[in-house]
C-alpha cells in the first residue's frame, strides 16, 4: 500500500459546504457496525445487549451527577442508543434521545420501541420548551461533528434553553492541546484539504473520512460562558490537570444552567 494511503491522504475531496454529508456517511456505517452488531439478526431488548460500554469516565461522571433517578433526561446524538440504554438499567425511566441520522434511529427504534427515540438536529430543537429537562447528555464527542462553528454555538444555546435552571448538560469533546505523534497525519491531511486554521481537522480511518472540532479546555470553557453556562467542571483521563491537558484525547464537561 502507497505512503499516501496510509495516511489517508488519497481522495481529500472535502468542500466545505459538504463537511456534515461526510460525517453522517461516515456515521451510518460506523455505528451500525460497532454498536449492535447484533441488530441485523433479531431485535433484542436492552437488558438482554451485550452493550457497547461506558467509557471509564462516563461511569464516573454518571455515578457522581446522575443521583436523580426522575430526571428528565435528553440524549443528544444518541446514535444506535449507547447511552440511553445504559441509562434505562440504570434505573432512568423519562428519557428521549435523538439522533440527525434517521438509519441509526431505526435501528435504536428496533432494539427498543419503548424508548423515546426522535430524528432531530441539535441545532433546532424547537419541539421542546424551554425549561424542559434537568439533564442533556450530548455523548462521545457528537457535538465536534457539527459543522461549522455558528451552527455548534447553536445548538449550544439551543441545549441551554431547553435546561431546567439548575440542570446540567454534560458532554465530551476532542482536546486540541493533545500531544501525539498520530497528530501528524491529521495535520498534513486538514492542511490538503484547506481546512486549516479552521478549529476542524480531518481524520480519516476504517470507516472513512471524518471531519471533527477540536478545542483546548480554555476554548470550550469560553464557548460555554458565551452560551450562558455556567459552573463548569473539567473530568479528563488523569487525576492530574497538567496531564490532561496534554494527554486526554477528549475530555468531559459538566456545565450548569444557573439563574
Ligand atoms: C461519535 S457518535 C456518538 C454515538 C453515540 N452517541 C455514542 O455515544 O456511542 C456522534 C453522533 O452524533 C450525531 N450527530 C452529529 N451531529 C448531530 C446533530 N447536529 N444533531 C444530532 N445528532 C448529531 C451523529 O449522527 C452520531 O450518531
Amino acid at each position: 500500500m502507497k505512503i499516501t494511503q496510509r495516511l489517508g491522504l488519497n481522495r481529500i475531496n472535502v468542500k466545505k459546504e459538504n463537511i456534515e454529508t461526510v460525517n453522517q456517511e461516515r456515521f451510518k456505517t460506523q455505528e451500525k457496525r460497532n454498536h449492535h452488531p447484533d441488530q441485523s439478526e433479531k431485535s433484542k431488548s436492552y437488558f438482554e445487549q451485550d452493550l457497547f460500554p461506558l467509557l471509564k469516565t462516563e461511569e464516573f461522571i454518571f455515578r457522581e451527577y446522575l443521583r436523580n433517578k426522575e430526571a428528565k433526561i435528553l440524549v443528544a446524538g444518541c446514535g444506535t442508543g449507547r447511552i440511553p440504554f445504559h441509562l434505562l438499567r440504570m434505573g432512568f425511566t423519562k428519557i428521549v434521545a435523538f439522533d440527525i441520522i434517521p438509519e441509526v434511529i431505526q435501528i435504536a427504534k428496533k432494539i427498543e420501541p419503548s424508548l423515546d427515540f426522535r430524528v432531530l438536529d441539535a441545532t433546532n430543537l424547537n419541539e421542546f420548551n424551554a425549561e424542559s429537562f434537568d439533564l442533556v447528555i450530548f455523548p462521545y464527542n457528537g457535538i465536534d461533528y457539527i459543522h461549522p462553528i455558528e451552527k455548534r454555538k447553536k445548538a449550544l444555546r439551543e441545549i441551554h434553553r431547553i435546561l431546567n435552571v439548575g440542570g446540567q448538560f454534560i458532554f465530551s469533546s476532542h482536546n486540541s492541546r493533545l500531544i501525539s505523534y498520530k497528530k501528524i497525519p491529521v495535520l498534513l491531511r486538514t492542511l490538503l484539504s484547506g481546512l486549516l486554521f479552521t478549529g476542524y481537522y480531518v481524520n480519516y480511518g476504517e470507516h472513512g473520512f471524518i471531519i471533527t472540532k477540536y478545542s483546548s479546555i480554555g476554548r470550550i470553557k469560553k464557548e460555554l460562558a458565551g452560551c450562558g453556562f455556567k459552573d463548569i467542571h473539567v473530568k479528563g483521563d488523569f487525576s492530574s490537570t497538567v496531564r490532561n491537558y496534554v494527554s486526554c484525547k477528549y475530555c468531559h464537561y459538566i456545565a450548569k444552567k444557573e439563574p
